[in-house]
């Protein structure tokens, strides 16, 4: 039986995974596993029986993760989980920013009171508000991360042309990236040639206002700016700028600031990006699944401390997971104890991350709780047999 403790109110659609064999609950003592959204962990006791802490989310400032590496405690994130919510925001962005909706509807409004001569005005008045369809027009995804490869996918089932950049593409979004997407190798290709740039890269001191005037000034006239990323991606004097001297024709961003609300050109919106139920609900869901295979095979999948480490599960070996410092011969300490214990090991993962590793050893014969005696060197951090 294993005790999981929630943090915050997890979704049911992430704790139902949890099995006849979980405890699962606010009140749980002597957890082997937290769930937890927002709430602050850095000061909180971590208790002696804490194997993994999940977050039903992405950022994990709220955990204390130097203190949880030192105590042998995997932490979890669910990234991904609500980049569908993102992208289908972003497709709603995309028309947006084309078609004059916002500003028609606005403008539909103030008809009100004219009676049977709504119908004669709407049909008089419509023409300030044309607005290009997305059909056939150029998109640059900048970043294709789990958001970006979905937005990308998404504009090309819509009939748009799109360049994707990522200079740090992994193999798992280069097999999930539809094959028409054409593969920008510098950003001045994605200025070059687009009408309509999305960003979809995290906040670093590299990408920190990226969209400013000197990459603005290399796009095509009347492009339209689609930020869902972070709003520090972008430097905002120069979208004002830009918008105002009518180079770039909108701005549509999740991160509203007091000088963006209501500039003409800009679409503002506060923040929507994740919130859906949906967006909640996988991350409850991945955050659970995320635990289960830790605690029942050692298996480590999204982890924001430890290495991904993962095994297929043979029930013919006894299961011996290992976090251990990166330092030379733990692995041959290791293998060391095992044979003077009289076990064989039959397969093996192991990766480092930083300052720690994972090891999972497959093994055959009997340790016979001769697994206390592994932690007795300073290297090895915990050792679990499953
Ligand atoms: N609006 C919202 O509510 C909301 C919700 C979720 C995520 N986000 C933001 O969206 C961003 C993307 O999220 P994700 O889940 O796709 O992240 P991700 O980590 O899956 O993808 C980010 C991608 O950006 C790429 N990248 C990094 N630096 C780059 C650079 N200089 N140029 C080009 N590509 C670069 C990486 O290689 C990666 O593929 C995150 O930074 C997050 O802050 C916003």
């Amino acid at each position: 039986m294993f005790n999981v403790k929630c943090l915050n109110k997890i979704s049911p659609v992430g704790t139902k995974r949890f099995g006849a064999n979980y405890n699962v609950g606010e009140d749980v003592e002597n957890p082997e596993a937290v769930l937890v959204r927002s709430a602050s962990m850095h000061d909180m006791e971590l208790p002696q029986s804490l194997l993994a802490i999940a977050r039903a989310g992405a950022g994990v400032n709220n955990i204390p993760l130097d203190k949880c590496s030192e105590a042998g405690i995997c932490v979890f994130n669910t990234p991904g989980a609500n980049a569908n919510a993102v992208k289908e925001l972003v497709i709603a962005g995309l028309l947006l920013s084309s078609r004059k909706v916002i500003s028609g509807i606005e403008w539909a409004k103030t008809l009100k009171g004219n009676g049977a001569d709504v119908t004669k005005m709407v049909e008089k008045g419509k023409s300030a508000f044309v607005g290009p369809e997305i059909s056939g027009k150029k998109l640059g995804v900048i970043g294709l991360g789990a958001i970006g490869i979905l937005v990308a996918n998404a504009a090309k089932s819509l009939g748009m042309e799109v360049y994707g950049y990522d200079p740090y593409l992994s193999v798992d979004a280069a097999w999930g990236l539809s094959r028409s997407t054409k593969h920008a190798q510098t950003l001045d290709e994605i200025y070059a040639n687009c009408d309509y740039i999305t960003v979809h890269v995290p906040l670093t001191p590299d990408t920190k206002e990226m969209i400013n005037a000197e990459s603005i000034a290399k796009m095509q006239d009347n492009v339209r700016i689609l930020n869902f990323a972070r709003g520090d991606l972008v430097n905002s004097g120069d979208i004002l700028k830009a918008l105002a001297d009518g180079k770039v024709s909108a701005y549509v961003t999740d991160f509203p600031t007091d000088e963006m609300l209501g500039a003409e050109g800009v679409i503002a919106i506060p923040h929507l990006g994740a919130s859906t139920p949906e967006s909640e609900d996988n991350c409850a869901r991945m955050a659970a699944d995320e635990l289960k295979d830790y605690l029942e095979n050692g298996n480590i999948t999204h982890s924001v401390n430890l290495p991904n480490v993962s095994m297929p599960r043979d029930p013919a070996f006894t299961r011996v997971c290992i976090i251990h410092r990166n330092v030379p011969n733990t692995i041959g300490q290791l293998a060391g104890k095992l044979a003077e214990f009289g076990i064989n090991i039959e397969n093996m993962q192991s990766k480092s991350r930083k300052d720690y590793a994972y090891t999972i050893l497959d093994v055959t014969g009997d340790l016979n709780g001769n697994a206390a005696k592994m932690e007795e060197s300073a290297d090895i951090v915990k050792v679990r047999v499953i």
